[in-house]
């Protein structure tokens, strides 16, 4: 599939000088592979908070070391079989054309919970028995089911990119995209990404959509974020790994639970691609439809914690590793269906009662008998009209009972 044409994409770092505020990571990347055969580890961990370079790092030293990267979701990692039939081969061979290679591990937190899939021990008997030097990268490699990769492996830290690294960043963009920008506009903007270059370069993207970086457009991208919780809250849900970041997701979402579980559910299989994941997650959807059907019936608030972890944590961890490619969430075509459906039946009721009140009928069996008046309405308009006045139906009324 086609990326995006996103600034992230665009202007992904294509060598080691694009990498900014790195230097002594990329440094002790390039020493590690350049003396990788008198390495006592075999492994080298690049961690650091998101967006700050990692993965660019990795792809940027390959290359200048003329190093082809096998990449290796570390989802993938799940038992030594499968491991083995995806680096078995490329990890002791000599390349055919006698290019090194280096094997990628990216995002090792996405290895997490799934113990019965003896991830972790895979993972560290291909670092000790590649051929190739191995790189992973990952956020958080402090957890307690990390630290036999943290034995195996050397660490190295990647700080979070201060805001004149972003502002540095940012500007070069603005220069090569010829987007005009009020100085102070883009200090702004790097300062409020804290640290996150990705989401630096997206919000610049989405502003210079529509003119000039200045005040006025960083002050319409934050209404946008305003407007924008459910968005923000599915890509929580959907992008994180993280349960703890996930079960907070709708906490400052202003919806009804129904419509959060309604757009949870339209834009799962845009995001969770691989079956198995799909299976899972909507394995917890469903459970926590039934929790809240509990609710729903016998007044168990107490089963609400469960709702949301179900439909936050639950589906955040039934992925193995988050898709990277950009995915536009959808206005669930459901709640849309929803409403028409209870605006047409809004309408009968309005219509039965303003029936029932003259005809001391109860509006019950009014109802029930609407359409014979819609049979009246769409043949006699002679007759339609006489009822319209007499029952002080209006238009819309009389549309409904026409249609
Ligand atoms: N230090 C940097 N210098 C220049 N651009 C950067 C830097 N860090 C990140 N970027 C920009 O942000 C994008 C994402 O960076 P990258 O994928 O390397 O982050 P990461 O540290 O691997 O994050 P994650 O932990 O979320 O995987 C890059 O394509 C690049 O455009
Ligand atoms: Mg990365």
């Amino acid at each position: 599939m086609d990326k995006p044409k996103t600034f992230i994409n665009k202007y992904a770092p294509k060598n080691t000088k694009d990498i900014i505020g790195q230097e002594s990571g990329v440094n002790a990347l390039r020493n590690f592979l350049t003396n990788y055969k008198k390495q006592r580890k075999k492994a080298m961990l690049l961690y650091g908070p998101s967006g700050c370079g990692k993965t660019s790092a990795a792809y940027a030293v390959a290359e200048e070391l003329g190093l082809d990267v096998i990449e290796i979701n570390a989802s993938d990692c799940r038992n030594k079989g499968q491991i083995h039939s995806i680096v078995g081969v490329a990890s002791k061979q000599m390349s055919l054309f006698f290019r090194g290679k280096l094997i990628l591990i990216d995002e090792l937190d996405g290895i997490a919970g799934r113990e019965d899939y003896g991830g972790v021990p895979a993972l560290v008997d291909v670092i000790k028995n590649s051929y190739w030097p191995v790189v992973i990268t990952a956020n958080n490699p402090y957890d307690n089911k990390f630290s036999s990769v943290r034995n195996a492996s050397e660490m190295i830290m990647f700080r979070e990119l201060s805001s004149n690294d972003l502002f540095f960043i940012l500007k070069n963009i603005c220069d090569a995209e010829k987007i005009k920008y009020e100085e102070d506009a883009l200090k702004t903007l790097a300062r409020r990404n804290a640290g996150d270059a990705r989401g630096a370069i997206n919000d610049l993207h989405i502003v210079s959509v529509t003119g000039p970086v200045d005040e006025k457009s960083l002050n319409d991208l934050s209404m946008r974020d305003k407007t924008d919780t459910i968005h923000n809250a599915l890509t929580k849900i959907f992008k994180s790994t993280d349960v703890n970041v996930a079960k907070e997701a709708f906490e400052f979402v202003d919806e009804d639970l129904d419509k959060c579980f309604l757009w949870v559910d339209e834009n799962l299989p845009l995001e969770y691609t691989e079956q198995l994941e799909l299976a899972r997650a909507y394995e917890n959807l469903s459970r926590a439809d039934v929790f809240y059907g509990r609710i729903t019936r016998w007044q168990h608030w107490l089963y609400l914690t469960y709702v949301n972890d179900l439909m936050t944590a639950g589906i955040a961890s039934a992925k193995d590793v988050k898709n990277r490619n950009f995915v536009e969430y959808k206005p669930t075509g459901r709640i849309l269906k929803m409403w028409w459906a209870k605006q047409k039946n809004m309408k009968k009721k309005a219509i039965a009662e303003k029936i029932a009140e003259k005809t001391h009928l109860s509006a019950k069996d009014v109802r029930r008998d609407i359409d014979f008046f819609k049979i009246i309405f769409k043949n006699n308009s002679e007759m339609a009209s006489k009822i319209a006045n007499e029952f002080e139906l209006d238009a819309e009324e009389v549309a409904y009972l026409k249609k």
